[in-house]
């Protein structure tokens, strides 16, 4: 089992975003039963909160279900993950700052699987919520291609 947990700094937009869009890939070629799939934030200023309606809508005018409860992450998170993928410089940095030297291996920037690698630039701020979906769209493709093969 592959524990992948995708991390942004509210948990409200781009990481369960990643999170539902990769749950989706992965139902899709049938290989779900490799992986376990969370996503958290670095900051807890989101917890309880459902996915932000904008982020929402755009999920499903792609046609991805499902839903998530915002949430800070934790210590077991950064011990319990095989791969912790990140959005941007900024999570990166944060995240850095609480794991161990063995748990920092474990951090990868999402779009650093891509032919493009780029931060995920946060919609919460650039108001561009389809954007961040192709980007995120890409990213999860492209990491579920290097962990399959
Ligand atoms: P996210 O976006 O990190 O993609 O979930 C944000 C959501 C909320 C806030 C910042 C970013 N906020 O400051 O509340």
């Amino acid at each position: 089992m592959i524990k992948v947990t995708f991390v942004c700094l509210g948990n409200i937009c781009r990481s369960p975003v990643a999170e539902l869009v990769f749950k989706k890939l992965i139902r899709e070629r049938g290989v779900e039963d490799m992986f376990s799939v969370t996503s958290c934030g670095t900051s807890g200023c989101e917890a309880g909160s459902s996915i932000y309606p904008p982020a929402a809508a755009t999920l499903k005018r792609h046609g991805v279900a499902g839903s998530h409860t915002a949430r800070k992450i934790t210590r077991k998170d950064l011990e319990d993950s095989d791969y912790i993928l990140v959005m941007d410089d900024d999570n990166m940095r944060d995240l850095k700052r609480v794991a161990s030297e063995s748990e920092q291996k474990k951090i990868y920037k999402l779009c650093s699987f891509t032919s493009r690698p780029r931060d995920v630039a946060d919609p919460w701020y650039t108001r561009d919520f389809d954007r961040a979906y192709a980007d995120i769209l890409d990213g999860c493709t492209a990491f579920l291609e290097k962990v399959s093969g």
